[in-house]
């Protein structure tokens, strides 16, 4: 777009989940549909900056209403993901790191399908994958702005706030937009409702209702961070 408060802005966001794969056919995954990414490739883009979405197996239905000009680029894996930002990132005003990224990966990738062995049960090896976000707030420079998502509940003992709060401290990430997950917030039928904090754990904003109200509330706390 030419026009709109993002006009010129370059944006990076990953949307979906990540594949690990285990043998050609088999993969460890995740059930994120990737439309929290894709409803804010679709704002940012209304508003006139230039998206490209890393789309982490995300269905085709999905992204076929994304504004024209929004260029996607599919991966499948997190290590697919860490490369595919890292290119970018140097070229970029924003990432936001929507995406589930899979923690870890079968240590090796079997050439052939695993089979049936026994009554024996199978052990898998996991090993950790790198951590996108983190690795992107290590390389980042002056003027950039980068984003997480944070997906949290409450415990025993602390509530999913300041779980949020924490781990925005420990990513690094310019701002991290907090969503309390799993529990009746009292707001009626509001499932994305975020909390958007800085490292330091002060509050920019908060807000949400559907997917599309999220991006607004995030965007515009992107924009702030921008001018
Ligand atoms: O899974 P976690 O709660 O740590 O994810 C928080 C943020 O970190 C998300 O924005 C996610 O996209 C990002 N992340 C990442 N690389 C990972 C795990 C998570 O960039 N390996």
């Amino acid at each position: 777009g030419e026009s709109g408060d993002l006009a010129g802005r370059r944006f990076l966001i990953s949307a979906g989940g990540t594949h690990e794969a285990l043998d050609p056919v088999r993969f460890l995954g995740n059930r994120s549909t990737g439309r929290q990414g894709v409803a804010l490739a679709a704002a940012a883009a209304r508003r006139g900056a230039d998206v490209t979405l890393l789309a982490a197996n995300v269905a085709a239905d999905v992204t076929q209403d994304l504004p024209e000009g929004v260029e996607v680029v599919p991966v499948v894996s997190a290590r697919d993901l860490h490369t595919a930002v890292l290119d970018r990132l140097a070229d970029v005003d924003v990432l936001i790191m929507a995406a589930a990224v899979a923690d870890y990966r079968p240590e090796s990738q079997a050439e052939h399908k695993h089979k049936k062995t026994g009554d024996d049960g199978l052990t898998l090896r996991l090993v950790q994958n790198p951590d996108i976000l983190k690795a992107a707030v290590a390389a980042k420079r002056d003027g950039q702005v980068i984003v997480g998502f944070a997906a949290e509940t409450g415990d025993e003992s602390t509530d999913a706030l300041t779980h949020g709060k924490q781990k925005a401290a420990r990513k690094g990430a310019d701002l991290l937009a907090i969503n309390e997950v799993g529990v009746d917030r009292g707001f009626g039928d509001t499932p994305n409702y975020v909390t958007v904090v800085r490292p330091d754990g002060n509050v920019v904003t908060e807000g949400g209702g559907s997917k599309a109200d999220v991006a607004g509330v995030l965007l515009d706390s992107i924009a702030s961070e921008l001018s």
